[in-house]
């Protein structure tokens, strides 16, 4: 067996630092969301796309989760800009595209279109509700879409771990390196709690190395900074995880929220990366009540995993039971909910920010101490 094939067959690579930059080229400004999108795509892990999406391609992943050419696709890759900038646009024309007066990329404009957000949002996040994070922001960007094909000019710079960012291209060098054939994916935008190191050590019993993918992009305010998780991250792989069973990398991605379509779309991600696995538990990617614990899990049902290439492993929701002495699911501990140690994410961050200890069945004690450091640090700089 050899690593799985990227979406789509081929390992897109649309970057050119060599690119030659013509004068009097209109500009595009990115927002954060379109800047990560942009070199996520030059970069592969979006492949088959070579650049944001064109109508037909928006509205087929919109309406079926699928390109205009068949390919699994459940989150629409677009690049919104706002109308005045659109209207002198023509359709060919070559734009650069701009954040913080930095040349980033380019791009061929081969359309302009006005996308339906309602729409997009009833059926990307299965809510119009603007108290959804991934729906606000959706509204929050402007109108007009601009498609066409990029070329990633310059790397944005990476202010922070920097070794931790890795290319498609250089994390399937690194599994090949290792040895590994089978790889389970985990995506993550929290800390690695007892929950977390469960599921991923479960899987780990079944396949050869575990690829720790915590998305970095951007995530909604009260999310722990990356920063200090990527800290935690190091401790917790330091002490408990076996060095040569684990590879950590960062996923530099906008968190969208869109549960059920953003595991699809995170696990042809990883595939894309060089897993041949990846861990599905419970209500990924979800916020709020939006998503039922399991609906990311059903969305698969949609899809064969032979099209897909890429095997999701499903969880139940995990927790340390009292009684067993260990860390279990519904599905291997006969006890009450009151021998259970579960806590929400919004109780611990509570926690952490008064400076309160969570159990250590719910969480390390080497973790807790960089997230309460790393936190106090935090609240103290606002
Ligand atoms: S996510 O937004 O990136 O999905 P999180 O970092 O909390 O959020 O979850 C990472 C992965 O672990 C997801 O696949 C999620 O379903 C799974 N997960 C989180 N907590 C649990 C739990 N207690 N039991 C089972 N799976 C969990």
């Amino acid at each position: 067996m050899t690593l799985s094939k990227p979406h789509g067959g081929l390992l897109i690579n649309r970057v050119n630092e060599n690119y030659k930059m013509k004068a009097g080229i209109q500009q595009i400004q990115l927002d954060e969301i379109a800047l990560s999108d942009l070199e996520l795509i030059a970069i592969g892990a979006y492949s088959p796309l070579t650049g944001f999406l064109g109508k037909k391609d928006y509205e087929s992943v919109v309406s079926k989760m699928r390109l205009s050419t068949g390919e699994i696709w459940s989150i629409p890759i677009t690049l919104p800009v706002n109308e005045d900038a659109a209207k002198h646009i023509e359709i060919g024309e070559e734009v650069h595209l701009v954040k913080d007066e930095i040349i980033y990329g380019a791009m061929t404009v081969t359309e302009k279109y006005i996308p339906n957000k309602d729409i997009e949002a009833f059926k990307v996040y299965q809510t119009t509700d603007k108290a959804h994070p991934g729906v606000q922001k959706l509204y929050d960007r402007p109108n007009v879409y601009l498609a066409g094909p990029i070329t990633l000019i310059k790397r944005p710079v990476k202010e922070k771990f920097e070794n931790f960012y890795l290319d498609p291209k250089q994390t399937r060098e690194v599994f090949q390196r290792l040895g590994w054939k089978t790889i389970v994916g985990f995506q993550t935008r929290n800390p690695v709690h007892r929950a977390h190191e469960y599921i991923q050590k479960t899987a780990l019993e079944t396949v050869d190395g575990l690829f720790l993918n915590p998305l970095v992009g951007e995530t909604k305010k009260d999310d722990i900074p990356s920063d200090i998780r990527m800290e935690s991250y190091q401790v917790l792989l330091n002490k408990y995880y076996p060095k040569n069973r684990v590879f950590l990398s960062v996923f530099p991605a906008a968190m969208r929220y869109a549960g059920p379509r953003e595991a699809i779309f995170h696990s042809i991600v990883r595939k894309n990366y060089g897993c041949t696995h990846f861990i599905v538990g419970r209500d990924h990617a979800g916020v709020g009540n939006y998503y039922g614990t399991y609906d990311a899990q059903k969305i698969f049902h949609l899809f064969s995993v032979s099209e897909l290439g890429i095997t999701p492993l499903f969880f139940e929701h995990s927790f340390y039971c009292l009684k067993c002495e260990s860390m279990a699911s519904a599905k291997t501990c006969p006890h009450e909910k009151e021998d259970h140690v579960i806590l929400s994410g919004t109780k611990v961050r509570e926690m952490l920010k008064y400076g309160q200890i969570p159990p250590k069945e719910f969480s390390r004690a080497e973790v807790i101490e960089v997230l309460i450091r790393g936190l106090q640090k935090t609240y103290t700089k606002i």
